[in-house]
């Protein structure tokens, strides 16, 4: 079975600069190229949505000019990216919170959101001064505040990340092994897959030995 939700923590990229003598902001530049080559390729695997870690909410107290890097590097993407997600049927969506980004930063990202909204064929999510525990922490409250109890069903309504569907497959490059605040409640099924490389240097082929192992995994979600 191919996952239809693959999750992708894009770690390594400072590492990657370091290596090469090379400051930070360039390393999250070879992510981003390699982001862009490794999107169409997922999605013609029959992957149907992907969510991308970009940024989280602990990442925003980084040195300002590694943010204004990342800024600069999410700006450009989400102003030229846009025509060729629409017309590859791609639904762009934000999870995180785009009030704790720089204005024009948040709304060339709400932007991208509006012009692929009528789109169906595959969401790509970017998690974006994103938190699973603020995230799940605002769900409660919301609850709470209407006077409402949850179900399993309306609770993953209420995150940020519906309607997506649970996470089948979640990787994380970088050899960390953590799930560093991402997905937890959309993961609690997820299989795992773990590469040594830095994300630069994660390539189309990497993707594929992940999704073989996928498909070898014996996924009984708690029975036997
Ligand atoms: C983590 O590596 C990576 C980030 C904080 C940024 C990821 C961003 C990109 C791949 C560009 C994405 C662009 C768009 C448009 C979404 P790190 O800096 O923590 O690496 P390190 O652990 O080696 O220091």
């Amino acid at each position: 079975m191919i996952p239809r939700h693959v999750a992708i923590i894009m770690d390594g990229n400072g590492r990657w600069a370091k290596k090469r003598l090379l400051p930070r902001s360039a390393g999250h530049r070879a992510g981003l190229q390699r982001m862009r080559s490794l999107i169409g390729h997922i999605f013609s695997r029959g992957v149907e949505d992907c969510t991308l870690f970009a940024l989280s909410v602990e990442n925003l107290s980084r040195p300002q000019e590694e943010l204004d890097a990342l800024y600069g590097l999410f700006f450009e993407y989400f102003t030229s990216e846009v025509p060729r997600l629409k017309d590859s049927g791609v639904k762009v969506k934000a999870v995180g919170d785009l009030a704790l980004l720089p204005p024009r930063v948040a709304e060339a990202i709400a932007c991208a959101e509006r012009d692929t909204a009528q789109n169906t064929a595959h969401t790509l999510a970017f998690a974006i001064a994103y938190g699973a525990r603020r995230d799940i922490v605002a769900a409660c409250n919301n609850f709470v505040r209407e006077g409402k109890e949850a179900t399993e069903e309306s609770f993953s309504a209420a995150l940020s990340t519906a309607p997506l569907p649970p996470v089948d497959l979640l990787i994380r490059t970088g050899r960390e092994m953590r799930l560093s605040n991402f997905l937890l409640y959309e993961s609690a099924y997820a299989e795992l897959w773990f590469s040594d490389k830095m994300f630069p240097d994660f390539t189309k082929a990497d993707f594929d030995r992940a999704l073989e192992e996928y498909q070898k995994r014996d996924r009984r979600f708690g029975t036997i």
